[in-house]
């Protein structure tokens, strides 16, 4: 019923829309609109013919961004709570929107700085302040982001027991690494290479690294999220015209190399010598750093949901502390 009361109300070209519902007897029916390419998991997880480039990921993430930022910045803020990547549906064309509102809640109001609510989410997604207390802020969302965006960025589950020990939990093997320029582009999705520059990277990792940070005021708002993104947005577009011989200054430049230093073999075929260029490539090495984060703190008893993914092993050793 909660699903039917948010997204009865909530329009936004980033929430999924709810066509119809039927409630009759037991009997309960949501009508979604059908998004064709289905879910942001079922897409990243694919090992082989995974069609999310880099630039899908930045548009995803700033799609989802905005989705969140409507939802915190409405007259009644509203919490999303199960931020994830099954979550995140996509239509032909790879625009996202958030799907599943049934653990969205009302935001604090006033001078309340939270609401206080029985821990519900998914393991791997949920902010440590929150499991740990119940306090419910806007905030948890962003750390649901920042999870997402480590697995779009790492290509990796947040929770995976089929890896080494230390890199089971992905946020706390990686994000000790995300504000080492150097370590950080050595676990990026390999799939990835030669999409990105390393400045950009590293932009989107810091954003990624804030958004995690322990400390829920540590965190960016949404609106923010979104800006950033969105700055990535652009400086992406302007790398790809520029790589592509578009612009005046390709056409300006092409002839004056080939005359004058047809020898510089560094440059690309635009001509284009950005010092961007050869930051782009990079090695395709595993990740080897060594996670400095604490372990775990002791959770209190949370009722996290059942999910598609590997989780459920993770959700019964959660639930088996009850
Ligand atoms: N509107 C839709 N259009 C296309 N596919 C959808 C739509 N809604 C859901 N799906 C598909 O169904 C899957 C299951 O969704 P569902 O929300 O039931 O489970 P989940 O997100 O995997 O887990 P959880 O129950 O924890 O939310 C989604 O991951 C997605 O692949
Ligand atoms: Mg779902």
């Amino acid at each position: 019923m909660a699903e039917v009361n948010y997204l009865g109300q909530l329009r936004h070209s980033n929430l999924v829309k709810l066509i119809g519902y039927c409630c009759e007897d037991e009997h309960r029916i949501l009508v979604y609109e059908y998004m064709e390419s289905g879910s942001l998991e079922k897409h990243l997880l694919r090992r082989v013919g995974c069609m999310l480039t880099w630039s899908r990921r930045m548009k995803i993430a700033l799609d989802a961004a905005k989705g969140l930022a409507f939802l915190h910045g409405a007259e009644r803020p509203v919490i999303y709570r199960d931020f994830k990547t099954s979550n995140i549906l996509l239509n032909a064309d790879f625009s996202a929107k958030l799907s599943d509102f049934g653990l969205a809640k009302d935001g604090p109001m006033g001078d309340q700085t939270h609401v206080s609510t029985r821990v519900m989410g998914t393991y791997g997604y949920a902010a440590p302040e929150y499991v740990m207390t119940g306090h419910l802020t806007a905030r948890s969302d962003v750390y649901g982001f920042g999870v997402v965006l480590l697995e779009m960025l790492l290509g990796r589950r947040a929770v995976d027991k089929s890896r080494p020990s230390r890199e089971h939990n992905l946020v706390e093997w990686a994000r000790p690494l995300l504000n080492n320029n150097k370590k950080v582009l050595r676990i990026l999705d390999p799939r990835l290479e030669g999409q990105y520059t390393a400045r950009t990277a590293m932009k989107v990792a810091g954003l990624a690294y804030q958004c995690l940070s322990q400390n829920p005021k540590g965190r960016p708002v949404m609106s923010d999220v979104v800006a950033l993104l969105e700055t990535v947005q652009s400086q992406g577009a302007e790398e790809e015209m520029l790589q592509s011989g578009g612009g005046v200054v390709t056409l300006y430049e092409v002839p004056k190399l080939s005359s004058h230093n047809s020898g510089d073999k560094k440059r690309n075929q635009s001509g284009f010598s950005g010092s961007t260029e050869g930051e782009s490539r990079r090695r395709n090495k595993p990740g080897n750093g060594r996670s400095k984060s604490e372990p775990p703190a002791d959770r209190e008893p949370c009722d996290f949901r059942n999910s598609s993914s590997n989780l459920e092993n993770d959700e019964k050793s959660v639930s088996a502390r009850k």
